[in-house]
């Protein structure tokens, strides 16, 4: 807690702003006069009154309260005594009374926010680089949900395109629906990497694949049903994942749900005057913007990428009257969502302003980056399982008699996958190591899981009290406490910044603090049986606030470790 703020926000002097007034509070010489003190020196001119009798009226004016516990006037100086006990009091009792709900609010009530995240590609491997929007729209959406927001989690399917009639020309050339049903997105995209080997010599299989597209998009039954097919199978294999990483989503309304719903928003922008007709494309010319043009029809007539998005935010906001919509969509695509925000706001729609791209940057793998071209990709599936078996390994290395290894690997090396992804800054390249990710005593989710089985533990032989005291307080205690209770304030930082790498970094600063309470403070061995009760109900305090913030994340906290 910022007691200088805290002070700072209780006291009024005209003419004086907050901010002023923060930076005049001080640390006193001498602590026998207060934990913090203000001169009035510099208000005397301004109100035209003797710093003493400005003391003196501020002292009266003030109310104190179980933060700031006493406050006095003495020679031009206001100072203030901060009450540790009341602020450790209130911040544990706010604690216990709200439980799992504890850094909740309703906030957002009223509010629907739309999160465009993960929105996969059918057929096509869901690899490492997709783990970063999946983890951090998963964890945004929880935050959201959290803050009393409406959250609408939106998987846009990347189910559009030739690349669907391809497939279908592969598969009925090549394809067995045995193996299909199989081998899944693996299968699937073996099909794809074979057909685009073998049209390097065969110019006409791309004629073929661009007719059964058309087909598709004419609902052909025949190319219709596989179309079908392959999306249900590439579903069915991402949701083993999704599962993984406790990811939901409310719609999965892609790309092709939007193929009639182009016309209007084309239409509109003929209207409105702004497509331009350029090499045949029409375009809306974004220079005067610093941007190039944005396509919305090739010379063919056909959509783009752009068109669909366009036309997707339009009906979100007819479907969810969206407070904000969030794109959680890598950087590389910072331009496309420049565009087509700006042309939206061209064309007069005032919502445009509430759609954000929450972009984020590049994860690659230790061992070499991936090449998605030749097939030779880093399935997530692949990383995750590693990540178990390594997080298997390690436990049973420690603690070879631990019941259920197997859960317990499971939550330590999902949780390791998706700190490793979310601790950084979102905007950060990322290097993922699976030796980083899963040090125990590193800045990790494990090091924080391992911290609540300890914490868990001692309550285990101590039981926290139902009711407790406060005894003389330790630095480390107070600066525990201090800590948890930032947990609210946290969370609505990291929702309002896009940024949930804020809870992960708290839950670890938290973790640290514990264990150097843990190592300092006897706790089941305390002196007297206050100081005891009391160390306990810290503890309980603080598993509680860990295990909020890592729900937030979507990682699990094993019991015992
Ligand atoms: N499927 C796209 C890709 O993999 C991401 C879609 C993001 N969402 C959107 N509305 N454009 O690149």
């Amino acid at each position: 807690m910022d007691y200088k703020k805290y002070i700072a926000e209780k006291i009024n002097v005209d003419g004086v702003t907050k901010e002023e007034l923060y930076e005049l509070i001080a640390l006193p010489p001498n602590t026998e006069m207060g934990d913090y003190a203000l001169p009035c020196f510099k208000f005397a001119k301004l109100l035209r009154k003797s710093p003493v009798m400005i003391a003196e009226a501020l002292k009266n004016d003030f109310q104190t309260d179980d933060v700031v516990s006493e406050v006095s006037a003495v020679n031009g100086y206001l100072n203030f005594k901060i009450d540790k006990n009341g602020f450790v009091r209130g911040a544990l009792d706010k604690i216990f009374a709200e439980g799992d709900a504890y850094g909740a609010s309703d906030e957002g009530k009223g509010k629907t926010v739309c999160i465009d995240y993960s929105s996969i590609n059918i057929a096509k491997p869901f690899h490492i680089g997709h783990l970063s929007t999946t983890v951090l729209g998963g964890a945004l959406y929880r935050i959201y949900n959290f803050l009393g927001y409406k959250a609408v989690g939106i998987n846009h399917l990347g189910d559009y395109g030739t690349q669907f009639g391809k497939l279908i020309s592969a598969y009925k050339r090549w394809g067995d629906k045995e193996t299909i049903e199989k081998g899944g997105i693996r299968a699937l995209n073996e099909l794809y990497v074979k057909f685009h080997r073998e049209a390097e010599e065969h110019p006409e299989y791309d004629d073929e694949a661009r007719a059964y597209f058309k087909k598709i998009e004419q609902g052909d039954p025949e190319c219709y049903e596989l179309f079908t097919w392959f999306k249900e199978l590439t579903l069915k294999d991402v949701n083993k994942i999704y599962e993984l990483l406790d990811i939901h989503f409310d719609s999965y309304a892609g790309e092709s749900f939007y193929s009639d719903k182009m016309q209007p928003v084309v239409e509109e922008l003929r209207e409105k005057g702004l497509l331009v007709e350029s090499r045949g494309a029409q375009v809306v010319d974004l220079e005067e913007y610093g941007m190039s043009p944005c396509i919305i029809l090739k010379s063919d007539g056909s959509s783009l990428y752009a068109t669909r998005d366009m036309a997707a935010a339009t009906y979100r906001k007819k479907e969810y009257d969206f407070y904000k919509c969030l794109y959680v969509v890598a950087y590389q695509q910072n331009l496309h969502f420049k565009q087509f925000f700006k042309v939206l706001e061209l064309m007069g729609k005032d919502w445009a302003k509430d759609l954000v791209h929450v972009a984020y940057g590049m994860v690659s793998l230790e061992e070499g980056t991936m090449s998605t071209r030749k097939g030779n990709v880093v399935f997530l599936e692949d990383v995750i399982n590693k990540c178990i078996e390594k997080a298997y390994a390690v436990i049973d290395g420690k603690n070879p008699d631990l019941e259920d290894k197997e859960e317990v690997a499971k939550k330590v090396g999902v949780g390791a996958v998706i700190s490793g992804a979310l601790y950084n800054n979102k905007i950060k390249d990322i290097v993922f190591s699976y030796d980083k990710v899963l040090n125990f005593d590193g800045e990790t989710s494990v090091y924080v899981q391992y911290t609540c089985a300890r914490a868990n533990s001692v309550l285990k032989k101590g039981l926290a009290p139902e009711s407790f005291e406060i005894p003389e307080l330790s630095t480390v205690e107070i600066d525990l406490v201090k800590a948890i209770a930032e947990f609210p304030e946290t969370v609505r930082a990291a929702a309002e910044k896009y940024e949930p790498s804020y809870i992960a970094r708290f839950a670890v600063d938290v973790a640290q603090r514990f264990n150097k309470f843990y190592f300092d403070c006897k706790i089941l061995s305390a002196e007297d049986d206050r100081t005891k009760n009391f160390r306990l109900a810290l503890t309980a305090a603080t598993a509680q606030v860990l295990k909020n913030a890592f729900a937030l994340l979507g990682i699990g906290i094993p019991e015992k470790m």
